[in-house]
């Protein structure tokens, strides 16, 4: 890790984590074409000498770069390394908070992923950890990435009336819970939507403030990272018109260890899957349903019962829904290797009931 200034090495620290996306992209003409760049470009210490001079007095920052890469291009093992350095710097008690640098396009599975392996040790520690990312890359003449970096910044080191520790995204004067964080439009500038925002300066909302609090007494214990190589190999199928049984069928002799079906409307998926689902399910296979619509929730035995052992993934997205059935796998493989009899329903009904701040 490198400290930007070393004779500042005694204040709290803010340790700024590089994972690369566009707010370190550069691109070749920037003026003409700023949307053609390359992502993950520039080292996190280079991004944090552009916004020095405008930090809050009384810390100091501390960079690390865990990756450098386009986001759509993130694996398990890089999520497992990002997850395993906020917990370590979550327990220094020279870090007062954390800032991680990410691309928007993957932002969402990596908002659940740190909420759910990490949220519960930030909130009892009181520290804050923020993610962020641009829509512009560096060089682009109207970059937000600097702006977005700063607020994060500002988010993860100041007191923040009554803010509690937690997992945090902070982009374009706004600020939400990091696992209400999604890219929901293709190139749009204000593609990364936030499921219920709060203004990241000035004044937090109040009505936000208590359902962050009210997600927080939900939550009441983190799942463990899964080592590296040891994530359960899960995959999303999509249902639509004109749906096959292959799809389903197609995995039934394979290693996947558990299937989440984007369904439409409410779930509900095409009626040439049902039988393959039930063989999928007797072979042990983990099924989870969602909706490919995006919002609203999805529930159980709605709009039909469901197949016995497959949950409902209540507001999680697809994308979401994924990361959480991975962990909830990983929990029960833990717990049986500590004699516990906890399966991966346990866990996973756990994070479908989390409250939805209204
Ligand atoms: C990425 O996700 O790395 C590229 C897109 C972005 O950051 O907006």
């Amino acid at each position: 890790m490198s400290s930007n200034n070393r004779n500042a090495d005694q204040l709290p620290h803010i340790l700024v984590l590089g994972m690369g996306g566009t707010i370190a992209g550069l691109a070749s003409n920037p003026t003409e074409n700023p949307l053609q760049y390359e992502a993950g470009q520039i080292e996190i210490s280079a991004l944090l000498a552009h916004v020095q001079s405008a930090i809050p007095s009384g810390i100091s920052l501390v960079s690390h770069q865990v990756a450098n890469i386009n986001s759509r291009d993130l694996s398990e093992a890089q999520l497992t390394l990002l997850g395993k350095t906020v917990q370590e710097a979550l327990e220094n008690p020279m870090v007062r908070g954390i800032v991680v640098t990410h691309g928007t396009d993957t932002i969402e599975e990596t908002g659940i992923f740190l909420q759910l392996t990490c949220g519960k040790n930030a909130q009892n520690l009181g520290k804050r950890v923020i993610l962020t990312g641009a829509m512009l890359p560096a060089n682009a003449p109207k970059a937000d990435g600097p702006s977005n970096l700063l607020d994060a910044i500002r988010w993860a080191s100041t007191p923040l009336d009554n803010c509690p520790g937690g997992i945090y995204a902070v982009m374009d004067g706004m600020a939400c819970m990091a696992m209400d964080l999604a890219k929901r439009h293709a190139s749009a500038l204000n593609a990364p939507i936030m499921g219920s925002p709060s203004s990241s300066a000035g004044l937090i909302n109040p009505s936000w403030l208590s359902g962050v609090k009210a997600i927080e007494a939900a939550w009441t214990e983190d799942l463990p990272i899964p080592k590296e190589h040891e994530w359960p190999w899960v995959e999303i199928l999509t249902s639509h018109a004109g749906a096959r049984s292959e799809t389903i069928s197609h995995w039934l002799g394979s290693k996947v260890a558990g299937l989440v079906l984007a369904g439409s409307g409410m779930g509900g998926f095409h009626q040439e899957w049902q039988k393959p689902l039930m063989e999928a399910a007797n072979r042990g296979i983990a099924l989870v349903r969602t909706s490919r619509t995006g919002a609203g929730a999805t529930l159980p035995d709605m709009p039909d019962k469901d197949i016995p052992g497959c949950l409902a993934s209540g507001t999680l997205t697809a994308p979401r829904a994924r990361i959480a059935l991975q962990l909830a796998l990983n929990a029960e493989k833990q717990a049986k290797l500590a004699g516990k009899s906890l399966t991966w329903q346990d866990f996973f009904a756990r994070i479908a009931v989390l409250p939805e701040i209204g």
